[in-house]
């Protein structure tokens, strides 16, 4: 049995840039797909719909996605604005410049989303935007860079800010492998999950980086296994 009473930093293939680029698409594309089977993006839409609905100005609002990988939650807010009847303005911020490749080759060029290959810490845009969201990052981030990453969230969303990621447990540890079996997921994309799972996160870790940030926020819990941190619903 695995000891996860702390992070383990174990290290995640797709991180490697040597990784051979064909099989690299392929597990990103693999990991959007993990995404909609386990739904992962349902509470973001959500929130993001609540916070919407209260704001007069909703019928236009700016929304930036800390580490977008494929794009796929971008994809699915512009759909939702879509039907909802509002103007969004979105970017991607991520790393990869592999994965900014992937996410503009799998996203129409009509959609409202602009794809940034940069440091999601390092990130600065010009006008803060309306709403931050994040998933399945931080736990990419030692400690340090997590409380880092929380106070310039917090600072620089002018309406409201989401961080979903992984909760470190053995329930999502060991099923995680057996869903991805069944599914027929990439090897590296089975392995880096149950990784990333690892190194995730339990409630007392978040409340103590809000606490080390100085940040006041809501820490929630959605199945599957995921915390959501962010700003007080409206
Ligand atoms: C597990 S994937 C999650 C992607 C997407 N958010 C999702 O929910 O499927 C993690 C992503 O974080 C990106 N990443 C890692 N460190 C980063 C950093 N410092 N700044 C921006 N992106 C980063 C990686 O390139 C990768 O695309």
């Amino acid at each position: 049995m695995i000891d996860l009473s702390r992070r383990l930093m174990l290290p995640e293939v797709m991180d490697d840039p040597a990784l051979d680029p064909a099989v690299y698409r392929r597990c990103l594309a693999d990991l959007a797909r993990v995404n909609r089977v386990t739904m992962t993006h349902r509470a973001t839409l959500a929130w993001l719909d609540r916070a919407l609905g209260v704001w007069p100005g909703a019928a236009h609002f700016t929304l930036l996605d800390l580490a977008s990988g494929h794009g796929d939650k971008l994809r699915a807010i512009a759909a939702l604005a879509a039907r909802r009847g509002w103007r969004a303005t979105l970017v991607g911020v991520d790393l990869n410049p592999r994965a900014t490749a992937a996410a503009i080759a799998a996203t129409p060029p009509e959609a409202p989303i602009r794809y940034v290959t940069a440091d999601a810490l390092r990130y600065s845009p010009e006008t803060p935007p309306d709403f931050i969201v994040s998933s399945q990052f931080t736990h990419h981030l030692a400690d340090a860079e997590v409380v880092e990453l929380l106070g310039r969230v917090a600072a620089m969303a002018r309406r409201g800010w989401l961080i979903a990621d992984l909760h470190r447990h053995a329930v999502p540890y060991y099923g995680f492998r057996w869903l991805a079996r069944l599914a027929g997921w990439h090897e590296i994309v089975r392995r880096d999950g149950t990784a990333s799972i690892a190194r995730g996160f339990t409630r007392r870790d978040w409340q103590r980086y809000l606490d080390a940030a100085g940040v006041r926020a809501e820490i929630g819990w959605t199945l599957p296994f995921r915390h959501l941190v962010g700003s007080a619903p409206p």
